[in-house]
């Protein structure tokens, strides 16, 4: 059987394309799975998974635990606000605390870019990093291309047009989806102000334009994406009115278009600044099939990587 090349989900970064199209792969089973009356596996019955989140989440968080339930795995759930890491323990500590439990895989979300690289360095566990600061959100990425693939119905992902429009400077929804679709093979067009576009991102394969109109008119799919003011401790642009009326997406602009393209955003959504109402609740939004592939995406990794760990 096929097996992946990581032990760990640090980072789309150092999967390979395989890796990508088997996770795919094993997902549509799940899917199948997840469509019928009984939506449950035994497959990792005999498996602990604590989910460790220091950092507030709906969509990534319950997927984890009801991707863990539909596995038949035992689940234990930490809240930083609610734990003894406000009495200044540190996260190695807190982690094999909770792995003294005899658990078997964290999933982890932090504020600090690169916690999950630094727990899988010293800890005796398998670690799946559901999202770290402004650097990578791996699953995100994964079940983003699998809602495009889905909704395109492609067998692969040469030729597809894929514009990334918004903060891409703080997003790890950004950086992920960037070396997943390059990857793949699709193309990618950021657009934002310059401000909230990292200099020479060129680098990594992808290619860069100020103007929403002409990002959405070249593009197949507009992966929509949050202002993060939470990480913004300067002003990057005047205003979120100015913002929504230079940089936002809305129903209006994609009529205009000459093309019916899919929107995307990976939420949570600020109405009416990014993306308008008419146009995240319009027949080419997939927002809501995005937040459900994402069980069958978490489904796959975590039994593949419990796969790879029995092979030793
Ligand atoms: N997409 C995403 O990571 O959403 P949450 O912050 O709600 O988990």
């Amino acid at each position: 059987m096929a097996a992946l090349s990581v032990n760990h989900l640090l980072g789309i970064k150092n999967l390979n394309t395989e890796d990508i199209e088997l996770i795919f792969k094993t997902a549509d089973q799940f899917k199948d799975v997840l469509n019928r009356p009984i939506k449950k596996v035994p497959s990792l019955r005999d498996i602990t998974i604590a989910n460790l989140f220091f950092e507030n989440s709906t969509r990534t968080r319950i997927s984890f635990e009801l991707a863990e339930k539909r596995l038949s795995a035992d689940t234990i759930n930490f809240s930083a606000s609610t734990s003894s890491t406000k009495k200044g323990e540190t996260l190695i500590d807190t982690v094999n605390n909770i792995l003294a439990m005899k658990v078997d895989m964290v999933v982890m979300r932090h504020a600090s870019p690169g916690a999950c690289v630094f727990l899988a360095r010293h800890i005796n566990a398998q670690i799946i990093n559901a999202g770290d600061g402004t650097h990578e959100h791996p699953t995100q990425a994964l079940l983003d291309a699998f809602s495009m693939r889905e909704k395109l119905k492609l067998t692969d992902f040469k030729g597809l047009r894929v514009a990334i429009l918004g903060d891409i400077t703080h997003s790890r929804v950004a950086l992920s989806n960037i070396f997943c679709l390059t990857k793949l093979g699709a193309e990618v067009l950021l657009c934002g102000p310059p401000t909230l576009i990292p200099k020479h991102i060129e680098a990594l394969g992808v290619r860069v334009t100020h103007n929403v109109k002409e990002a959405l008119n070249w593009c197949d799919v507009a992966n929509v994406l949050r202002i993060q003011l939470e990480r913004q401790d300067i002003k990057y642009f005047p205003s979120l009115r100015e913002y929504s009326l230079y940089y936002g997406v809305n129903k209006e602009l994609l009529d205009s278009l000459s093309k019916k393209i899919t929107i995307m955003h990976p939420g949570p959504i600020n109405r009416g600044v990014e993306l308008s109402s008419d146009a995240a609740d319009s027949d080419q939004s997939i927002i809501l099939q995005q937040v459900e592939n994402g069980v069958a995406i978490r489904m796959a990794v975590l039994y593949l990587l419990a796969e790879q760990n029995k092979r030793g």
